[in-house]
């Protein structure tokens, strides 16, 4: 596998991935670099990317440059709550690989103020946008976002509030807990974390999921970044890191599924705060 990751474009796409990523987010860039100096190899257990169900933007067009290295579509998900359904998607027995997580919003479920608002937004897609490179690298292609509509959205859906300022680009990286050698337990790794001054989601509290789920997960708060919005410089959340431990199914392999109540609340990791 070590000669698919290091030929040709597979490697490039992951580098620019990460390079997207760590703008948006230095924070990661230094817990990253945190476990490297503790002496840790930093495997990523899954990269996930946000959109919504217009078949212009759909999942499939995300998934596109993943597919075209081999990947399958394995799981799909449903999150009532916050009107989601998300796919994963994975190269079969590579798990040196990350899984790819790519959830869209369900329009229909909200109100005219917000299908209206999207629309338009998707209105500005060029269509021949794919054909130079991924969708998943392209960012907002709206232009500058209107503080106000960023509001007015946060109320019906902080997930559509983040896709309006974000656009295309990785949500979240992951680091693989079972990889790691110092901190073989989630619970070290928030405290590890925590103790260098990072905050950690504790919506449903700190580790979501447990052995029994098969999949134990935990994130920092997004890292706050100051935006330019039309009617000003505001600071809101990014991006953020999240840390998986996979556990083994009753067959003896790693599970590498999801589990829907605890990516449910991994989600809020992009709500709106303040420090
Ligand atoms: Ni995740």
């Amino acid at each position: 596998h070590f000669v698919k990751w290091l030929n040709g474009n597979v490697m490039e796409l992951f580098d620019r991935l990460w390079e997207n990523y760590i703008s948006l987010n230095p924070e990661a860039k230094r817990i990253h670099d945190l476990f490297i100096e503790e002496g840790e190899k930093i495997v990523n257990d899954h990269i996930a990317f946000r959109t919504l169900d217009d078949p212009k933007i759909d999942i499939d067009i995300l998934a596109k440059p993943f597919i075209e290295m081999g990947y399958v579509p394995k799981g799909n998900y449903y999150f009532k709550d916050k009107k989601l359904i998300a796919k994963h998607y994975e190269i079969e027995g590579d798990e040196l690989s990350p899984r790819i997580f790519i959830s869209k919003l369900e329009l229909s479920k909200f109100s005219t103020f917000l299908q209206n608002t999207v629309i338009s937004l998707i209105e500005k897609i060029p269509s021949d946008i794919t054909n130079d490179e991924p969708l998943i690298l392209k960012g907002n292609l709206w232009g500058k976002p209107s503080y106000e509509t960023y509001n007015r959205l946060r109320q019906e859906s902080e997930y559509a509030a983040w896709l309006y300022v974000y656009g295309f680009c990785p949500n979240h990286f992951t680091i693989s807990v079972n990889f790691l050698k110092k901190f073989p337990e989630i619970v070290q790794v928030n405290e590890f974390v925590k103790s260098k001054g990072f905050l950690i989601n504790s919506s449903g509290g700190e580790i979501k999921g447990s052995p029994a789920d098969l999949l134990e997960q935990s994130s920092t708060m997004a890292s706050l970044q100051e935006i330019e919005f039309i009617e000003g410089r505001y600071i809101i959340p990014s991006t953020y890191y999240e840390f998986a431990k996979r556990y083994l199914d009753s067959n003896g392999h790693i599970y590498g599924g999801f589990v829907e109540k605890s990516a449910d609340k991994i989600f809020e990791s992009t709500d709106y705060y303040q420090k």
